[in-house]
Order: C-alpha cells, then structure tokens, then sequence
C-alpha cells in the first residue's frame, strides 16, 4: 500500500516536471536572503558527538540569555540572529531502510527526527540535515547517489529547513563540472519539488510552503560559484577550515576574490567558524576577532563550529557583536571587496544600503583594514579614494563597531584598547590608523551624509523611475523593490491585477497573488512619488 502511495507521488512528480516551462528551473525559493546564521556539529562534535543530548544542549546554548551586553541588553547568539543548528556527517543508521529511504541512528537520536525537529521549531530555531552527492559520505554513511526523489521528501517529511550536500566519494565519472552542476542540480530540484508536492497533498487551509536551504558544498572544485546560484543559496568555495592562521586567511583569501558572485539568496561560503577553538592567547583572542571581522565584511555564512555550551563570555561577545553581525546581513547583498593592499595591510570595503536616496552625498560603507602579519603591528588608513570619493571636503562619521562608537570627527586621536588598537586619526583624505595589532583588524562604519533618515515624501528626489525598475529582480515569488516608498503591482497578461506590495525601505518582498504559477510571466508596475513604470518578470510561485 505504501508503495503504491509512493509510486503515484512520483508518478504525480514526474507528471508534474512535465508541466514546467524550459527555463523555469531558476532556484526557486525565498530562504537565505541574507547568509545563514547558526551552529553545525562538525567542527566540535565531528562524528562522535553528534547525539541528540548534544543537539539539544547547542539548542538551549542557542537560547540562553547571557549578561547585559554593552548596549546594556540581554541576549542571546538566537536574538543575535543566529538560527540553524545544522546536523553535520554521522547522523545517519549503518544503511538504509528496505525500500530504499535514509534512516538515522538510533542510539545517537532515540527520539527520531521528526520528534527532534519538532522540538527545535518549538524553540524557535531551524534544523539542517547532511548527505553527500556520492555513494558514501566523507565518514563512509549512505550517501545519495541514486536517492535524489527520496531523500529529498524525506528530509521534506521530517520538516528539515536545511541541506548541506558534500562531494566525496562520487564515481570517476562524475568528476567534471558538468556532473557537478548536473548532480547538485537534481538535488536542488527535487528539494523543490519536494516541497511542491507536500504543499499539494497538504489539505489543510493554512498551509504554507517550506523551503529547504541548499547549501552546495563541493569545496570550490567545479568553481560553483559560476553555477550554484540556480541550483543553492550558498556553496563552499574552498577546502576545510581548521584552527591555524594559515587556513582561516587561506580561506578568506580565495573567497574574497569572489565577491562578485555573492547576493540575496546565493553565497560565498568560505566554511564553518572556529571562533572559540583557537585558544586563549593574546593572538588567539585577536585572530577570533579578526575572523569574524573577515567573515563579516564577506557577507559569508554564519556557521558556529564551537562548542557553545560551555563558550567563555569573550567568545560569546565575539559571537553575538550585533555591529559586526548587521554588516553580514546587509539586505543589499553585497560581498566585501579587497580595495587595496599595502604590504600587509589590506583594505575590504563593502556597501551598505542607506535608505533612499542613494546619492553621491549618501552612503554607508562597512570598512575592514586587516594586518596579515602574525609578529608585528601595523599601521594602515583608509583613503577617501578606496570608497570611490573624489571630493575630498566630504566628511564621513566613523563608528568603530568594536569599541561601539563613534569617533568623534576630523582630526581627533581616539585612545588604543588592548586587542583592538585603534589610535585612529580622521584627516582630509583619510582615516589613519596608527596600530593594528598582528593577525588583527580594526572594522568601521563610515557614513556619508545621513543614510539612516528616511526623508518624508516631500524630500524625495524626482528618480528616473525607469532605472529604478530596471533594478528589480524577482526570486521564487519574492521581488526585489528598489526604493523607499514604492508600491508594486502585479497583473496578469489580461491586464487583471493579481497581487499589490508597498516598499517601506529597499528589500526582498514576497509577492502572493492568487493564480500565480510557476514560471509565469507577469506585468509589474512600479509605482512611486515619480509616476509609475511597467516591466514584464517571470515569477516561479
Ligand atoms: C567534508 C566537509 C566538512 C564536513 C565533513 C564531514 O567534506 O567539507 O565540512 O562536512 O566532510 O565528513
């Protein structure tokens, strides 16, 4: 009886392929608009201690409310933003069940995963889930060769928000990009169709769709960065990190160069944090510092890899610096770009959104200078010229986001803290920077003009709306609205308006317009104080 259920779900999936559009294969979601935040077994507990008590004890770690912070507030890594705990290799029973689908361990989980799943959503957090495009993952577990449909609706069934899908063991055959791309695009879809089909045979009224993350991790072998944005939300671009200096800037390093392929949805990943398992050392507390700072200023992947459970309060002030953790999730997207190298000292700069209007005298920029020398301190500045400015007269704000403040304005020499030197000078064509320890960085905001105002209706520029409309982009059923205050219509080819979203700030916005379908194609209007202009965008609902 379940096999018959089973082959008419895959017949109906088939069935449904069929209907699809060439070309509507476009990722197809609304999840990781800004990088994933959370916690992964691997780093810490590696294959031994993923167990369910484990689990559990990250989960309440997630959400333990620690002392007041320096804004004077209590919170947790959970209200800091961070939300996955992501179930790494070794999860998994010594083979699969007789018709084929995976099962976990039970001595490690002996509740089972629907019923842990279920307890991790009810403490508001997310749950991810582990396999491998392979025969066998890197720890030698069933892997999904073959089990693309069932995994897919399995992980769907338990209610798994996440999936990390790595790369060993795959045949001789598979290893070329064409494969590559090929294998974890079948993943892609079929977590996508997935989800289509439970939302299908979901008969209650309120249903909603559930979307899976795919994080694609083939370590940067087959450059997924050129083809990971249609099939994931985020793919490792490099080998995997551990505690040295050496592979936390090696991997930094190669990620940073590829800055132009990260956005809303689809990420550079440069691994998993180690954060807290560097040591207590002077330089081991700088380097965490600094780790975060250089993830940050990427847009990567927040990922803990420590064991959170019995962390030290340094590392937790590392971890949750909501300063630091904003420039991460910039809705704007962008990847920090390396503007400038002097020696050992780089310059990363990374634009941030600033609320209409993004003007020459308007902007916000998240600055890391970076001393990659390991026995000596450095100086370094950041010159009007690394952020695009000409016109020296400009004056910016500075914020140092460690020390939480502002630096007061031109001219002025704050004084050093131990581990975040900053003795920092604000001159005409520069911010100067007298010491920045070894292995350290010192990260600040600078603002141009007031980007955080909001200007009330009257104030708002004539915008050549046409421009602007070009800028809107549509994934899954979320669109892209570039403007404050606009308002954005949707109609179907006969004209019949279908949906309506009103922008209050630049962002993502989900459109739900009865009579949507996947891969149709739909007339937008953009409407604001500047008059209205129409483009026509595919959406896949
Ligand atoms: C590696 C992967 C690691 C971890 C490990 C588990 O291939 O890059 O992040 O998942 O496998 O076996």
């Amino acid at each position: 009886m379940v096999g018959r259920m089973r082959r008419r779900w895959v017949a109906l999936a088939v069935f449904l392929l069929f209907l699809l559009p060439a070309g509507a294969f476009a990722l197809n979601d609304s999840v990781a608009r800004t990088p994933p935040m959370g916690f992964s077994t691997w780093n810490y507990f590696g294959c031994t201690g993923i167990t369910q008590g484990n689990v559990l004890a990250v989960a309440n770690a997630m959400t333990l409310v620690h002392a007041p912070n320096w804004e004077g507030k209590q919170i947790s890594l959970k209200s800091a933003g961070y939300s996955y705990i992501n179930l790494d290799d070794c999860w998994q029973a010594a083979g699969r069940n007789a018709n084929g689908s995976p099962t976990w361990n039970t001595t490690k989980f002996p509740n089972g995963f629907p019923w842990l799943v279920d307890t991790i959503h009810a403490m508001g957090l997310k749950i991810g889930i582990y396999s491998d495009a392979g025969l066998e993952t890197c720890q030698k577990f069933f892997g999904t060769t073959g089990h693309d449909s069932i995994d897919a609706c399995t992980y769907q069934a338990w209610g798994f928000d996440y999936l990390k899908f790595d790369w060993c063991n795959v045949t001789h055959a598979d290893s070329n990009q064409i494969a590559c791309d090929s294998l974890y695009s079948s993943m892609g879809h079929w977590l996508i169709k997935a989800d289509s089909l439970a939302y299908l045979a979901d008969t209650a009224a309120n249903k909603q769709h559930h979307r899976i993350v795919f994080s694609i991790c083939d370590w940067g072998t087959y450059s997924p960065w050129l083809w990971g944005d249609t099939d994931g939300n985020l793919w490792r671009t490099t080998l995997d990190i551990n505690t040295s200096w050496g592979s936390i800037y090696g991997n930094w390093n190669q990620n940073i160069a590829l800055y132009s392929y990260a956005g809303p949805g689809g990420w550079n990943d440069p691994d998993m944090l180690e954060i807290g398992n560097l040591g207590t050392s002077t330089l081991a507390t700088t380097r965490s510092q600094s780790h975060m700072d250089m993830w940050c200023i990427c847009a990567a992947p927040l990922l803990m890899g420590n064991d959170i459970i019995t962390m030290t309060a340094a590392t937790f002030t590392v971890l949750s610096n909501r300063e630091v953790i904003a420039v991460d999730q910039d809705s704007l997207g962008y990847q920090g770009r390396r503007i400038r190298t002097a020696g050992n000292v780089q310059v990363v700069v990374k634009k941030l959104l600033v609320h209409n209007p993004d003007t020459v005298d308007n902007k916000k920029y998240a600055v890391v200078i970076l001393n990659n020398d390991s026995t000596a301190a450095a100086a370094g500045s950041i010159k009007w010229s690394d952020l695009g400015i000409t016109d020296t007269s400009k004056q910016f704000r500075v914020r140092n986001l460690w020390l939480h403040r502002w630096l007061k304005s031109r001219s002025i020499t704050d004084t050093a803290t131990p581990g975040n030197a900053d003795t920092t000078t604000l001159i005409t064509d520069s911010l100067y920077i007298t010491s920045i320890p070894a292995d350290g960085t010192v990260h600040v905001l600078m603002e141009m003009g007031n980007p955080d105002s909001v200007p009330s209706v009257t104030s708002v520029r004539p915008q050549d709306n046409a421009a602007v409309a070009a800028r809107m982009s549509v994934r899954g059923n979320a669109i892209y609205i570039p403007v404050a205050r606009g308002t954005v219509q949707v109609f179907d080819m006969q004209g019949r308006q279908i949906a309506s979203v009103s922008a209050s700030q630049p962002g993502w916005y989900t459109v739900a317009g009865r009579g949507m379908v996947r891969g149709g194609t739909y007339l937008v209007r953009l409407a604001t104080s500047a008059g209205s202009v129409s483009r026509v965008m595919a959406f896949v609902k």
